[in-house]
């Protein structure tokens, strides 16, 4: 196999267990992407900092210029805005593919990114940028482009249904369970990102974007979050046959000439019957309502480091397969390079 230059930007809750899983499943993913992914460094604040995984000594750097230079993919997973979105261009215009799961990025910077990108057919990846784990960009801007989306709603963020779910089901208090979200990697590193909603309202900027065809500024979404939710509230749904939830709903309003697109996030009582009542824990769920396909549902992790990087590193493949196509396509074709396995009696 050819070999592609992996490098790393970040190795906190989901870069440590992208570099474990990409060494750990090296073989695996060589013959998935028709190429050997080499992790040439991972750039980090400091290099001595304690970590969740195991990483060699001699990959971390706090040089990161110097490490997206020459790389042929770059995988940003620090956060924030600066570096990370000066790093992004840096790798884009020195011709390299880039995988993201930043959503506050891409939710305020992201057409200046998909323009860098354009200018140098470069392909930005970014599947784990919503709903954690869960495949829903790409259903959202490939699978469902033939159609039209009418609305999605969702909930978005996986620590504060993590809070609210064992406030509604233990009774426990918001300080402990935060504590908790944070301690298990399910947190933003400034956890008021998560619960005042500005990550819901980021994710549903990105998600109304690409089911509507159409650039949703962070500005124009409608932002709520659960720090005013309390146990007597808590209390008082549950009696009521209710239970909260943070709320992402994306929606198509009026119609022909009038139509216009609302976004929101905020606490909703959602009746227990409802399917979004039953999403616990850090889990994540969204419904998508498309006018020939009909309801669909997503479902599954919305955080979590390991979780995560199962959606970054398939976005890796993509772009290792498109690299190897050189730059046409996402590739398919490598299939038919794919070792045939014997499958015994299920
Ligand atoms: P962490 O805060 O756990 O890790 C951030 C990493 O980036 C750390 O290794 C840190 O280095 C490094 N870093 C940060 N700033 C710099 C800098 N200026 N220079 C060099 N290195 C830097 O974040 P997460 O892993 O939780 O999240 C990463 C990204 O993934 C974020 O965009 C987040 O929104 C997104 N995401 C997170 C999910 C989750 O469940 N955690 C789920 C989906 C998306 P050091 O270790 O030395 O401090
Ligand atoms: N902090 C985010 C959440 C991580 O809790 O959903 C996943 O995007």
């Amino acid at each position: 196999y050819r070999r592609l230059r992996v490098a790393l930007l970040g190795a906190g809750a989901v870069g440590s267990q992208v570099a474990s899983l990409l060494r750990q499943h090296a073989d695996e993913l060589a013959d998935r992407a028709g190429a050997r992914l080499e992790l040439i460094g991972i750039a980090v604040r400091d290099v001595d900092a304690p970590r969740d995984v195991d990483l060699p000594r001699e990959l971390l750097t706090t040089d990161a210029e110097s490490l997206i230079v020459g790389a042929d993919i770059v995988i940003e997973l620090m956060g924030g805005i600066e570096p990370a979105r000066s790093h992004l261009l840096t790798a884009i215009n020195s011709g390299a593919d880039v995988v993201t799961a930043n959503k506050a990025l891409l939710a305020t910077h992201g057409p200046e990114i998909f323009d860098a990108a354009d200018q140098v057919g470069a392909e930005v990846y970014y599947e784990a940028a919503a709903a954690g784990a869960i495949p829903i960009i790409r259903p959202l801007r490939d699978s469902l482009a033939g159609d039209r989306v009418q609305r999605i709603m969702g909930i978005v963020n996986g620590t504060t249904n993590y809070i609210l779910d064992r406030m509604d089901t233990e009774g426990a208090e918001f300080a402990d369970v935060l504590a908790d979200a944070q301690r298990l990697g399910y947190a933003e590193a400034d956890p008021t990102a998560d619960v005042e909603g500005y990550d819901a309202a980021q994710k549903a900027a990105i998600l109304a974007s690409l089911a509507f065809h159409t650039t949703v500024p962070l500005e124009s979404v409608h932002r709520e979050g659960i720090t005013t939710i309390d146990k007597s509230m808590m209390d008082a749904a549950r009696h009521a046959g209710y239970v909260i939830k943070l709320l992402a709903v994306c929606e198509r309003l009026n119609g022909g000439a009038d139509e216009s697109i609302s976004v929101r996030v905020y606490p909703a009582l959602v009746d227990r019957a409802h399917p979004l009542a039953s999403v616990h824990g850090a889990n994540n769920a969204v419904f998508v309502q498309a006018e020939a396909a009909g309801n669909l549902m997503f479902y599954g992790a919305g955080a979590g480091g390991v979780q995560t990087a199962s959606a970054v590193l398939g976005d890796v493949v993509s772009a290792a397969r498109r690299h190897i196509a050189g730059g046409v396509g996402v590739g398919e074709s490598t299939l038919a390079n794919l070792p045939i396995v014997p499958i015994g009696r299920v």
